[in-house]
């Protein structure tokens, strides 16, 4: 079923496969934007695609609020055994993170965590940032040859935010599980035994920050965590359980969303060598580029909202208690908004009347990590990229794109770099060599 905006609507639904959505669902988003821009994919689901649509949408947080209206576990299913889950959860109860909160408490709980997260706590940790780039990338550099993704886009994310949490470097992996856990619940349905094993996850991460806090409150120190303990504003300072929770949207919304940034940047480079070696040669258009990689594949290509009363848009009635998806990666190919909008304009800011992309959405819920991931995506060019001449894909690996329609990037990507490709040739290691 499909209920169309009164503009002239496709006749079936454009999303009839998953597939093109995820290989390029830009043709269909342009579909969308021109003759359906409010659409009900399923019943009850809905897509806004229009730029200014989105904006609207995201910016009016009491008709679309972030809170889901049923328990975190449902997002996709019913939990079939809440009691076993509450029992588990009990030391730190589910409550709304960031993210899926609305004003006016995500807005005191945001406003601590962005004075803690400034640009200049952001700014001091370049060096070490640009030390577990070089740390990640020293054994494969030598190799001319990476599984990008494995190797290093995923690692470094999930490093950066163990550092910026304050928590031991040997915790990243452990991480990563996590984030990885938390996120099956928007993978589909789960049985009861896989949604008690994931609020067991949840339930030992919870402990560790707990522990973390009690730790730094006792022994402060000048990392972020130690500053999020002890971060004031109008007398108000963090709970126990909202700090757990930033740590918790920080692993969840950081670690696949800078890792696609990256991949989808480095796949662009080496399908487009004289992109690559323009930015060798002028490392100052670095910046502009990721800006371009962002708006053009936006790691988060939608995310929800969930109307508190029925609402009409482009003669859509979207009824309260309905879910409505937020493209932003359609907002940000919007003709009407960015001239040559589906090509990357390194001076597009430069020709003037730039409007900001929407990758990192834009007001209430504007990501609080974008300065940090913009500094591992600008570091890790700048740093990789001098070294990783002749940059192209490898011949003999597909890359293999995230299964998700609502994320963009890689999840493998190999890359051959160097003078001669000849990582296969049975050579000895360069520290033998020379
Ligand atoms: C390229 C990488 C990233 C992208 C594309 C991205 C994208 C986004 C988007 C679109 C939102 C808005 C969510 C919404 O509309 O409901 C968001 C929010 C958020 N992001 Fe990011 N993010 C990235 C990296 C990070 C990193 C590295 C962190 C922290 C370590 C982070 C932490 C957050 C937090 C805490 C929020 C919630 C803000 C709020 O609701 O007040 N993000 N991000």
């Amino acid at each position: 079923m499909m209920t169309t905006s009164s503009e002239s609507a496709p006749p079936d639904p454009p999303v009839a496969s998953l597939a093109p959505m995820i290989e390029c669902p830009f043709p269909i988003y342009k579909a969308l934007r021109e003759n359906s821009p409010v659409t009900e994919m399923a019943p009850g689901v809905f897509m806004v695609t229009r730029y200014e649509d989105v904006l609207r949408v995201v910016k009016d947080t009491e008709t679309f609020s972030s809170r889901a209206p049923r328990n975190p576990f449902a997002w996709f299913g019913d939990p079939e055994r809440q009691d076993e889950l509450d029992a588990i959860l009990s030391r730190c109860p589910e409550m709304p993170t960031l993210l899926d909160n609305d004003p006016p408490e995500q807005t005191r709980v945001r406003a601590l965590v962005a004075k803690v997260f400034n640009e200049s706590n952001v700014a001091a940790l370049e060096p070490a940032i640009a030390e577990l780039i070089d740390d990640l990338s020293s054994s494969w550099l030598r190799r001319g040859r990476v599984e990008f993704a494995a190797e290093f886009a995923r690692p470094l994310p999930a490093a950066v935010t163990a550092l910026a949490l304050g928590a031991d470097a040997a915790m990243t992996e452990r991480c990563l599980f996590w984030a990885d856990e938390i996120m099956t619940r928007t993978a589909g349905p789960q049985t009861p035994e896989r949604q008690a094993e994931v609020a067991r996850g949840i339930a030992e991460m919870s402990d560790y920050f707990f522990s973390l806090i009690a730790q730094r409150r006792a022994e402060p120190r000048d990392d972020l965590f130690s500053l999020l303990t002890r971060v004031e504003l109008d007398g108000e300072r963090l709970t126990d359980i909202q700090i757990v929770n930033v740590a918790k949207v920080f692993l969840v919304g950081g670690n696949e969303t800078t890792m696609f940034m990256l991949t989808s940047a480095l796949h662009r480079l080496a399908t487009e060598p004289a992109l690559a070696q323009t930015l060798r040669d002028a490392p100052e258009l670095i910046e502009p580029f990721l800006e371009e990689i962002l708006r053009l594949e936006a790691p988060a290509q939608g995310l929800p909202r969930f109307p508190t009363r029925d609402v009409e848009l482009h003669g859509v009635t979207i009824p309260a208690g309905s879910t409505v998806f937020v493209l932003y990666g359609s907002a940000n190919h919007d003709e009407t908004v960015f001239d040559d909008a589906d090509d990357l304009v390194l001076d597009r800011r430069a020709r003037g009347g730039y409007k900001q992309h929407l990758a990192f959405s834009v007001g209430p819920h504007f990501c609080l990590g974008a300065r940090l991931a913009r500094t591992e995506g600008r570091l890790a060019l700048a740093r990789l990229l001098p070294k990783m001449t002749n940059l192209a894909l490898a011949t003999d690996a597909e890359p293999q794109r995230a299964a998700n329609p609502l994320l963009r990037g890689f999840v493998r990507l190999d890359l051959e770099f160097g003078d001669a490709h000849d990582y296969l040739a049975d050579r000895p290691p360069l520290s033998q060599v020379t």
